[in-house]
């Protein structure tokens, strides 16, 4: 299931295919030679791998994003963009690089579990982000549910549908892994938002928060 570093830029692109990035005045004939010139390392492909199967993006989302953007699995190397992305929604913390990664290879080897995508913009910099988490139940014939989580676009690119799509993305992911329901917390000031998105007013959120000892 795991892609290779020239399948992964080739998804969820307007554009399809854009590593390594093309400097004006580069052909494809040079860009190739420069490939195979210096092929990525095993470090750079391990830090490009996705969390999840590409192909589990909807390509109707990607298509739909404003030119030059893309939607793609998060990856190990989007370290520091993607909690920068993160902090518009909360308190993220002083996580170090090692820190992000142990994290990393922890859902990623729950495989089928999380979802984390990554819209990145026309420079390929990270400015949206969401995840679908997946619990599997016993109730409703073995059932399974999806739960939306830590959403958040950049402060400087709200307003452009890219929260839209990234529901809209992380909706198809669900239904595909074989979801019978989505379902999410947020705060009333957002409620509008996830209406807009097609999730309506379902029952109450209740927290229990647990000092640290
Ligand atoms: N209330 C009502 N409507 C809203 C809101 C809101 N707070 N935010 C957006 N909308 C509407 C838009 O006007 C638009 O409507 P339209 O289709 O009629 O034009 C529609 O919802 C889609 O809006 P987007 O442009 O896709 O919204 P955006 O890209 O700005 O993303 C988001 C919305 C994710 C809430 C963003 O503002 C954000 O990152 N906020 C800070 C972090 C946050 O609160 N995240 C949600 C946490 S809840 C959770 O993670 C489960």
């Amino acid at each position: 299931m795991r892609s290779t570093l020239q399948e992964r830029v080739a998804f969820g692109s307007k554009e399809g295919p854009s590593a390594p990035t093309k400097q004006p005045g580069t052909t494809n004939r040079t860009l190739l030679h420069q490939q195979q010139l210096h092929p990525p390392s095993a470090l750079q492909l391990k830090m490009s791998t996705p969390l999840f199967d590409p192909t589990l993006i909807s390509s109707e989302v990607a298509s739909s994003l404003p030119d030059g953007y893309s939607i793609r699995p998060a990856c190990k190397s989007d370290y520091s963009q993607f909690l920068d992305v993160l902090r518009v929604l909360t308190t993220v913390g002083d996580i170090s690089e090692a820190d992000w990664a142990e994290r990393y290879d922890w859902m990623a080897a729950r495989k089928d579990e999380y979802f984390i995508i990554c819209i990145t913009d026309d420079k390929e910099k990270v400015v949206g982000v969401g995840s679908l988490i997946i619990e599997k139940k016993f109730l409703r014939n073995l059932g399974i549910v999806g739960h939306i989580e830590d959403i958040a676009v950049s402060k400087d690119q709200q307003g452009k549908k890219l929260g839209l799509k990234i529901i809209h993305a992380l909706d198809h992911i669900a239904e595909k892994v074989g979801c019978y329901k989505a379902i999410l917390d947020c705060s009333e000031k957002n409620q509008g938002f996830y209406e807009k998105c097609g999730y309506k007013h379902a029952g109450v959120q209740m927290a229990h928060y647990y000092e640290k000892k």
